[in-house]
């Protein structure tokens, strides 16, 4: 032991000495008592702690600089500075998304080695730096992922197909779980991430990927819950939990991979047919992925990780988020019933007997719009991280190519000034702030006030889906889906407030709040259950 202090103590002396030497011209810098150690533990495991003090940083200067372990980087915030993140001539997220396949997704090194050749990036014309100028679109790996994106997911083509076969499935789950429970208390979350995850996974790949895989959404949640340190890319021995978890995941994908792509008749699809869906891969972002990871060589033990990344994509965000407006509307009857009002307007007779919900009405409603904004400005704490890819200049100082920047949401959505107003600070939900009320008149001359929603604020202040190339390329799903969720939950459903409860089941004396292990990953889910009682609507 005293050898050890010996050999340790001179070290953080020296390291503490170099670290403490002012460097000119280079942003204020967020102090750490063991230099190179306690940003990254505290980042670790304490990351709403780490995340409040670089928020208290970012209020006296745009940029901070943090020695995070090995790596330095820089704390951006502000309406001249985040934008300037999304050029995809200065930045990338590369490097980052990288790190995620290799380690939170387990690609293969021969498939992550495909990434790393590719330099061009993901826009239609090649990075002008790279090297690869000249290679064929169809050597391009990172531009073919966001051809396929933009192709299948992101368009209102694809998000109304996938929009109908998830409504389906989710009011099969909700039939069956109001025949098994009728009129009865319930846990709010619980319902939630087990039937709108089960549902969107349906509707994206097809019911196989869970009937062939006994368990398949339970293990996922379990890697779910795992899968931040995972990121962090630690070595399996201080990690063996999310290893295990994330492979058993993958096994499962690459076990129905490999029966899907056995039993889809690749060779008599029609390109008029690809926007249907159908139950083998269930949509066309699903055979648009096991297509591009053909046309990549990928092994079929390879397309597991695929997959298994995008059911992380699919629900880690969407599940928490659905649960914060469900629980919002629950503590407010009067809001609850307004929603109601504006959703049941927007039914829509789709067939004979069946009644669906059309999702382009109901992502238009301001108020629902207005929910839901409001509600990723509270919860979604991600680090929007970057690369830069050439020398620039950041808030006045300048770095060379290959500095990494983060700018973090929570900074900037909860910023008083930018959100709050008199009676509703921006820390507190307010269901009418990203709305304005319009006065016009009607045929017959009387006076008719219309809400309008209106997301104010300037640019930079409001980025839940990141931005530039890199942005989400689910969130056109992703609002239909959630949105979809409360119309047919508060259409169908009278719920009311029992109790809270923690973890252990037990009662709390407190609502939930975020929970702090998801910070700066994915949107946090609440640390309180929410047990309701609900009957259905005659
Ligand atoms: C409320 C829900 C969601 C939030 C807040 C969210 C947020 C994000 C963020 C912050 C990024 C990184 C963007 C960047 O670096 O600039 C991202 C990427 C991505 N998201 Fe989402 N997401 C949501 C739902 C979804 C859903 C439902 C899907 C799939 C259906 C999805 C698919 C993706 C994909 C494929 C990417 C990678 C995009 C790329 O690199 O081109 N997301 N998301």
């Amino acid at each position: 032991m005293i050898a050890l202090l010996i050999l340790v103590i001179p070290l953080v002396v020296f390291l503490a000495s170099v670290h403490r030497q002012s460097t000119p011209n280079q942003p204020p810098r967020l102090g750490e008592t063991i230099p190179f150690i306690s940003n990254v533990w505290q980042f670790m495991t304490a990351k709403n702690r780490f995340i409040m003090r670089v928020s208290m940083a970012l209020r006296t200067s745009p940029i901070v600089q943090c020695q995070l372990g090995p790596l330095k980087s820089y704390f951006v915030t502000g309406s001249e500075h985040v934008p300037m993140l999304f050029k995809s001539t200065m930045f990338t997220s590369d490097p980052w998304v990288i790190h995620i396949i290799k380690h939170t997704a387990g690609y293969f090194p021969v498939d992550v080695a495909k990434f790393l050749r590719d330099d061009s990036g993901s826009s239609r014309q090649p990075r002008v730096r790279s090297t690869k100028d000249t290679i064929p679109a169809s050597e391009r790996i990172w531009y073919a992922l966001h051809q396929n994106y933009n192709a299948t997911l992101s368009g209102p083509q694809s998000v109304k197909t996938v929009c109908t076969s998830y409504q389906t499935f989710f009011e099969q789950q909700l039939t069956t779980v109001l025949a098994a429970k009728g009129n009865s208390e319930l846990l709010l979350f619980d319902f939630i991430k087990k039937n709108m995850s089960r549902a969107a996974v349906c509707a994206m790949f097809g019911p196989d990927i869970i009937d062939t895989n006994p368990g398949f959404m339970e293990a996922f949640w379990k890697y779910e819950g795992l899968s931040e340190p995972l990121t962090f890319g630690l070595p399996s021995w201080l990690n063996r939990e999310g290893i295990e978890a994330r492979n058993t995941v993958r096994d499962m994908c690459t076990r129905w991979y490999k029966c899907a792509n056995y039993e889809f008749a690749w060779e008599r699809l029609e390109a008029d047919q690809d926007t249907i869906w159908e139950p083998i891969f269930g949509s066309s972002l699903s055979r648009g992925l096991a297509r591009w990871g053909k046309s990549f060589d990928f092994s079929t033990e390879g397309m597991g990780p695929v997959y298994t990344l995008f059911l992380i994509a699919l629900n880690s965000n969407t599940v928490p988020i659905c649960t914060w407006v469900m629980m919002e509307l629950i503590k407010d009857p009067d809001l609850l019933q307004a929603v109601r009002r504006e959703t049941t307007r927007s039914t829509v007779l789709s067939g004979a007997s069946t009644q669906t919900l059309d999702e382009q009405k109901i992502t238009s409603i301001p108020l629902l719009q207005s929910i839901y904004a409001e509600t990723l400005r509270l919860h979604v704490g991600i680090l929007i991280t970057r690369t830069s890819l050439v020398p620039v200049t950041v808030a006045g100082y300048s770095f060379p190519a290959g500095t990494v920047f983060h700018a973090p949401t929570q900074v900037a959505h909860l910023d008083e000034i930018t959100w709050g107003v008199p009676g509703h600070p921006a820390s507190e939900f307010w269901a009418y702030r990203h709305t304005q009320e319009r006065i016009t008149k009607n045929e017959k001359g009387e006076v008719e006030k219309h809400l309008e929603f209106s997301l104010k604020g300037p640019p930079g202040a409001f980025f839940p889906y990141g931005g530039g190339t890199a942005m989400c390329a689910g969130r056109n799903f992703a609002k239909a889906e959630v949105l979809l969720t409360v119309a047919i939950l508060v259409s169908k459903l009278d719920i009311k407030f029992l109790e809270w409860l923690k973890p252990d089941g037990s009662p709390s004396d407190r609502p939930a709040w975020d929970d702090t292990w998801y910070t700066n990953a994915v949107a946090a889910p609440p640390d309180r259950e929410m047990k309701v009682q609900w009957e259905t609507l005659a």
